[in-house]
C-alpha cells in the first residue's frame, strides 16, 4: 500500500502505512512532530492505534471477536476459562499436559498470606468490592518480589490468577460478615469461586455443575477485548516500568466506571427502575434519545461494535437456557428482551449502530447464580484478568514500547505577570 501523504504549510510529508493480518490499516505517524512540529488530536483515542498486538481481533462492523485467532463462540462452547487464560497469555491452546500443569500451579497459589486478612478487616462492610479488589491487588506487590526476572514474572502471573479468585470471594464474605472460606484444590476455578462465595463452615455446600459451567463461560467471554479503557490503563501504567500487580490494580479501577465494567450493575439497576415504574420501557427509550436528558440505555452501544456484540449473543442464548433449567422466572429477563426489541426497531439506535453489549444480559445470569449486584463488576474483573496479563506481557516484551506519554494542545492563559497576594482581585 502507498505511503500516506499529508500536506501542511506548503510542506508535504509521507508516513508509512502499516497493515495488520486482518487488513486493518494505520498510518505510522511517529515522525509527525519531528517533521512538522504538529501533533494529532484525538480525544478518546477513537482513531488512534496505541500498539501492534497479536492477542485479540475485533471486527466491530461485522460483530467478530477472536482470541489468538479462535472465535469467541468456539472458545465459549468448548474451552474452560483456564484453557483460554493459557491461550491468551502464552499464545497457543495448551496440550492436556500443559493445562494440567497450569491448573496445578494455580490451585497451589490460591491462598492469601494470612496477614492480608487484616486488610479486609479494615474496610467498612459497605466498601465497594471493586475498591477492595484494586487495593488488595496493589498490596500484593508488598508481599512478592516485583518480578525482575522472567521466572519471577511468570510466578507473579500464576499468583495473581490464583489469588484474585480468593480476594474477590473474601471481599464478599467481609461485606456480609461471614467467615472467609478457604480455597479448595480439588475444585475447578469457577467452582472454587462459588464455594468460597457461598459455603459456610456450619454446613455442606453442593456446587451446581450448571452454574459452575455458566460462570466459567462468562469468564471466557470477558477474558480480553483488545485496547479498551482498562487494558489501555494496564499498558499505560506498565509502560512506566511499574510491576504487574500495580498495573493490574490500576486496570481494576478503570474497569469500575459505569461506562465500562460498571455497566453490568447499572443495567440491572436500570431494569429494576423500569420495572418499579410500571414496566414502561418506551418512556426510557425516549429518555435515552433525548439530548437534554443525561439518561442512557445502559448495556447499549459500544465504541468498537456497530453491530451485535457477539458476546451478548452468546449470553442471551445462555440466559434463556440456564434460567429455564434452573426453573427461574426473572421478570427482568423479559423486560430486557422487550427493551431490546423496542430499541432495535428505533431509528435512533439503528442509525447509530447501538446494539446490546456484553453487559446487557450478563447481570441476569449473575443474578440467577445468586451473585449479588455489587459483585457483578468484580466478576468482570476476574474474567478480564488473563487479557490484562497478556497485554501487559506483550507491552513489556515489545521493543517499540516507550513510556506512554500523550501530548496536548494547550488552551489556557498565555504568560501572565505574577500578582502579590495583597494585590489580587476576587475572581468573579
Ligand atoms: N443510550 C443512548 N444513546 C447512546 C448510547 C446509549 N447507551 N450510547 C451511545 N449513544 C449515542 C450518543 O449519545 C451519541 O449520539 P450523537 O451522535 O447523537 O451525539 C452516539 O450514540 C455515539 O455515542 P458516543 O458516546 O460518542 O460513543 P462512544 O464510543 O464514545 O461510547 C459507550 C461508547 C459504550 C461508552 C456508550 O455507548 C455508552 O455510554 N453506553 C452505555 C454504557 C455501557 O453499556 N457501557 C458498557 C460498554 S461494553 C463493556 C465494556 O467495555 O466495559
Amino acid at each position: 500500500m502507498d505511503n500516506a501523504r499529508l500536506s501542511i504549510n506548503d510542506q508535504e510529508v509521507e508516513f508509512p502505512v502499516t497493515v495488520g493480518t486482518e487488513q486493518e490499516v494505520g498510518f505510522d505517524i511517529r515522525k509527525l512532530r519531528g517533521q512538522t512540529g504538529a501533533i494529532t488530536v484525538d480525544p478518546g483515542f477513537a482513531n488512534t492505534g496505541s500498539c501492534h498486538s497479536e492477542i485479540t481481533f475485533i471486527d466491530g462492523e461485522k460483530g467478530v471477536l477472536r482470541y489468538r485467532g479462535y472465535s469467541i463462540e468456539d472458545l465459549a462452547e468448548h474451552s474452560t476459562f483456564l484453557d483460554v487464560a493459557y491461550l491468551l497469555i502464552y499464545g497457543s491452546l495448551p496440550t492436556r499436559e500443559e493445562l494440567d500443569g497450569f491448573n496445578t500451579e494455580i490451585t497451589r497459589h490460591s491462598l492469601l498470606h494470612e496477614d492480608m486478612k487484616k486488610f479486609f478487616e479494615g474496610y467498612p462492610a459497605s466498601a465497594p468490592p471493586m475498591s477492595v479488589l484494586s487495593t488488595i491487588v496493589a498490596s500484593l506487590s508488598a508481599y512478592y518480589p516485583s518480578g525482575n526476572s522472567e521466572e519471577e514474572v511468570n510466578l507473579n502471573i500464576i499468583r495473581l490468577i490464583a489469588k484474585l479468585n480468593t480476594i474477590a470471594a473474601f471481599s464478599y464474605k467481609k461485606s456480609i460478615g461471614q467467615p472467609y472460606i478457604y480455597p479448595r484444590n480439588d475444585l475447578g476455578y469457577a467452582a472454587d469461586f462459588l464455594h468460597m462465595m457461598f459455603a459456610v463452615p456450619s454446613e455442606d455446600y453442593e456446587i451446581n455443575a450448571l452454574i459452575a459451567r455458566t460462570l466459567d463461560m462468562l469468564l471466557i467471554l470477558h477474558a480480553d477485548h483488545e485496547q479498551n479503557c482498562s487494558t489501555s490503563t494496564v499498558r499505560m501504567v506498565g509502560s512506566s516500568g511499574a510491576d504487574l500487580f500495580s498495573s493490574i490494580s490500576a486496570g481494576i479501577s478503570a474497569l469500575s466506571g459505569p461506562l465500562h465494567g460498571g455497566a453490568n450493575t447499572a443495567v440491572i439497576n436500570m431494569l429494576e427502575m423500569i420495572r418499579q415504574d410500571g414496566g414502561n420501557f418506551q418512556k426510557y427509550v425516549e429518555k435515552a434519545k433525548d439530548k437534554d436528558d443525561p439518561f442512557r440505555l445502559m448495556g447499549f452501544g459500544h465504541r468498537v461494535y456497530k453491530n451485535f456484540d457477539p458476546r451478548a449473543r452468546v449470553i442471551k442464548k445462555s440466559a434463556d437456557e440456564v434460567l429455564g433449567q434452573l426453573g427461574i422466572n426473572d421478570p427482568l429477563l423479559d423486560l430486557a428482551k422487550q427493551l431490546e426489541r423496542i430499541a432495535l426497531e428505533d431509528d435512533y439506535f439503528r442509525e447509530r449502530g447501538l446494539y446490546p453489549n456484553v453487559d446487557f444480559y450478563s447481570g441476569i445470569l449473575y443474578r440467577a447464580m445468586g451473585i449479588p449486584t455489587n459483585m457483578f463488576t468484580v466478576m468482570f474483573a476476574l474474567g478480564r484478568l488473563p487479557g490484562w496479563i497478556a497485554q501487559w506481557m506483550e507491552m513489556k516484551n515489545d521493543p517499540n514500547t516507550r513510556i506512554n506519554r500523550p501530548r496536548q494542545i494547550y488552551t489556557g492563559h498565555n504568560h501572565r505577570h505574577y500578582v502579590q497576594i495583597g494585590h489580587r482581585a476576587i475572581q468573579e
